[in-house]
């Protein structure tokens, strides 16, 4: 039998819409846990035509039955986390004695942002367009061991000289490379000292937590921030976030083995967006991105920014559910596309004048990619809102299809809307969902 847990994750550069299926889906598990970024991600769910964007609280939360981790591979900005708990009391969201933060998450503090914002402003220095949360500077602390956890903030005296000496070390940096003006660590201490108390009851041991979880019978929902090409590892280096996105990054970031790992389960739009700098190999320069655009709202729910949009594209795709091992896919934003005479499908590449499916490692090989396409028929019906799939217009089904049998993975849920219900799940699908779910 499988052990009930599934992954949710992004299978492209992310605002796949993981935030809307996690909630669809999270009435069936007994936990959501987050294991990876941190208030980079903005995960929009609506409810009855009420909006929520959660930047790190998982999206279970707004299940009343569900509870919420934040695993050790997130990495916590403790002001950021304190503000969105208090935006969904506002809201009617109350999270106590449901939501645990690891306490051994990595916590994001103001140099992280200092740092990076200079490094992103520099003359002369690679961009990346990141989301100016300071993510990338607490990663690379972390993985330097010179970072700061959250169960260190609750030793005062630790935190105190955590801070002196790591100001100490960044107002020096910051201002011989980037001229920028240091910041004070007292009243930095004397600021984190009181969040920390006020963070004090979220704490926990979410590994123990899990673990604890699982051999009680109940189930995991692991949701997934950014996308799989935005991972460190995997994604589409070094324009991509400093964490681990894919599948793997589950199990490290929440303290699960991969033999808890049940199912893989990728989300991907319709059509491709990205923000941010980097490559693109399927971007639309046309009047038809602006469409998608619009019609999709394509607008960062963290940074505002506008998404580039692009033509779906299969490698990258296939290339996507095999670094994750996806079993079955979601399909999300089909809407947007209705009333397209007919829709580009990205089904291989060219490089270097050579045809190859196979994704490039090197920017420069990303960059150079010529994407060759098959038009498949558009279709002029309305699809939003549509939760059967035989109500969907042939050409549709069929535009699923061909993505089904050329993506190696199986379609088990297609979004037809921003909200909830709008959504179709397909009955294998469900069925698979019953036997990892089920709470004994
Ligand atoms: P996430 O980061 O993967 O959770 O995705 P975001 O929330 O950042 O971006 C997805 C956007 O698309 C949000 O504004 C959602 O409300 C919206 N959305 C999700 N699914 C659908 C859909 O099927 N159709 C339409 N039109 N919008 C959708
Ligand atoms: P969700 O979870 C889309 C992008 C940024 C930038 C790059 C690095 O909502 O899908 P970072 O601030 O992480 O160092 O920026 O990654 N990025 C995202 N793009 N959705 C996200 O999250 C993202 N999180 C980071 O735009 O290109
Ligand atoms: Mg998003």
């Amino acid at each position: 039998m499988p052990a009930k847990t599934a992954v949710v994750l992004g299978a492209q550069w992310g605002d796949e819409g993981k935030g809307k299926i996690v909630d669809v889906l999270a009435d069936r598990f007994s936990i959501v846990a987050r294991y990876a970024g941190g208030h980079n991600a903005g995960h929009t769910v609506i409810i009855g035509g009420k909006k929520f964007v959660l930047q790190l609280v998982p999206c279970g939360v707004l299940r009343p039955d569900c509870r919420a981790v934040i695993g050790n591979g997130v990495v916590l900005d403790p002001m950021a986390f304190l503000q969105e708990v208090e935006r969904l009391r506002e809201v009617g969201v109350d999270v106590s004695g449901k939501l645990f933060v690891s306490n051994r998450a990595h916590v994001i503090l103001p140099y992280h942002r200092m740092i990076e914002l200079a490094a992103e402003n520099a003359p002369g220095r690679m961009k990346i367009g990141t989301t100016s949360r300071g993510i990338g500077p607490a990663y690379e602390d972390k993985m330097k061991r010179s970072g700061l956890r959250v169960v260190d903030m609750l030793n005062t005296a630790l935190l105190r000289t955590h801070i002196q000496n790591a100001c100490h070390e960044k107002n020096t940096i910051a201002r011989a490379l980037f001229g920028t003006d240091p910041l004070d660590a007292n009243k930095m201490y004397e600021e984190y000292a009181r969040v920390a108390e006020r963070l004090a009851p979220y704490i926990a041991d979410t590994a123990l937590l899990l673990n604890q979880a699982l051999r009680a019978g109940e189930s995991i929902m692991f949701e997934g921030a950014q996308g799989t090409l935005l991972d460190i590892d995997h994604g589409t280096y070094p324009y991509v976030t400093s964490s681990s996105a894919t599948a793997g990054g589950a199990t490290i970031g929440t303290g699960v083995g991969p033999t808890a790992i049940g199912t893989v389960i990728g989300v991907t739009k319709a059509y491709v967006t990205r923000v941010g700098e980097g490559p693109f190999p399927t971007e639309i320069h046309d009047t038809t991105g602006d469409l998608l655009r619009a019609r999709g709202q394509e607008y960062g729910a963290v940074t505002g920014r506008p998404r580039r949009c692009g033509w779906i594209d299969l490698p990258m795709l296939r290339y996507s559910n095999q670094i994750n091992g996806t079993k079955w896919l979601v399909v999300t934003k089909l809407d947007v596309l209705d009333g397209l005479d007919s829709i580009p499908v990205c089904t291989g590449y060219k490089v270097d004048g050579k045809l190859t499916d196979t994704v490039p490692a090197d920017v420069r090989g990303l960059e150079s990619i010529e994407p060759i396409y098959k038009n498949l028929q558009g279709w002029q019906q309305p699809t939003e809102g549509i939760t059967e799939y035989a109500k969907l217009p042939a050409a549709a089904k069929e535009y699923l299809k061909y993505l089904e049998s050329e993506s190696g993975a199986r379609i088990g849920m297609i979004s037809t809307g921003p909200d909830r219900d709008q959504t179709i799940l397909l009955p294998e699908f469900a069925t698979a969902l019953a036997a990892i779910s089920a709470t004994s």
